[in-house]
């Protein structure tokens, strides 16, 4: 393992997919700011003084979507350390009640083969104050704790939580399962080109969910499913 620690910087992300080449599986870039931090969808991500870092993994890579999911699944373990019980929103936002607290952004380098994948994490440590306009409300653990957090002891505790579980942890869809926010909430979601209404069931060992309409039960991987109702918005 490797630190890579910056005051600011552009991206973790984009550096180290800009410098892939240099450096060996399970290096980590964590950064204090980002001038251009970056979320999902090509969204911006704006952070105050929260953690911010991103891990290069160089194996060979079979199922990129298992290795967000696992992540997922140990920064909710580690927040429990905290006494911090969090949920899993499928694909990958880690949700305190209804609120974001930790968003992860998975990229590949790919050239013929993956040469490698970033994984971009912003965990909500210290921030307390949020703009009332973000698409979904967001929570930091500094609002439940009511203390400041070190961010270089969480990055510690994390990385050494996902180094064991990204080559040892084979439960981590039943833990997810356990801990799944979007478990019986009423999605939408398009499906051979018609828009479908049902009921989350579960998380599937490929990483897929399961959703229940009135007629069937439809299995769909990563793509754009709408929660309905009050938690209308698009993942
Ligand atoms: C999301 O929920 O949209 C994903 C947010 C990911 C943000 C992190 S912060 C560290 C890393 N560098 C980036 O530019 N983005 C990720």
């Amino acid at each position: 393992m490797k630190y890579l620690f910056f005051d600011t910087i552009t991206s973790t992300n984009t550096y180290l997919k800009d410098n892939y080449k240099k450096f060996s599986t399970f290096t980590i870039a964590c950064t204090k700011h980002q001038s251009e931090g970056r979320g999902r969808m090509g969204r911006k991500w704006i952070s105050y003084d929260d953690l911010l870092f991103s891990i290069l993994i160089k194996d060979d890579i079979i199922n990129p979507s298992e290795i967000s999911l696992k992540i997922a699944n140990s920064i909710r373990k580690v927040l429990l350390e905290y006494n911090i019980t969090s949920t899993i929103k499928w694909p990958n936002d880690i949700m305190i009640k209804d609120n974001k607290v930790c968003g992860i952004l998975l990229e590949a380098v790919t050239v013929n083969k993956i040469e490698c994948v970033v994984i971009g994490v912003g965990l909500n440590t210290n921030t307390t104050d949020f703009p009332s306009d973000l698409r979904v409300k967001a929570t930091s653990l500094k609002k439940h704790l009511n203390f400041d957090i070190d961010n270089k002891e969480l990055l510690y505790k994390i990385i050494n939580k996902f180094y064991d579980d990204y080559y040892n942890d084979n439960d981590y869809i039943n833990d997810i399962n356990k801990y799944f926010y979007l478990k019986g909430k009423e999605v939408s979601f398009l499906f051979n080109n018609k828009t479908e209404t049902g009921k989350v069931l579960r998380l599937n060992n490929d990483g897929s969910i399961s959703i229940e309409t009135s007629n069937n039960i439809i299995n769909i991987n990563y793509g754009e499913i709408t929660l309905n109702n009050v938690y209308k918005e698009t993942l």
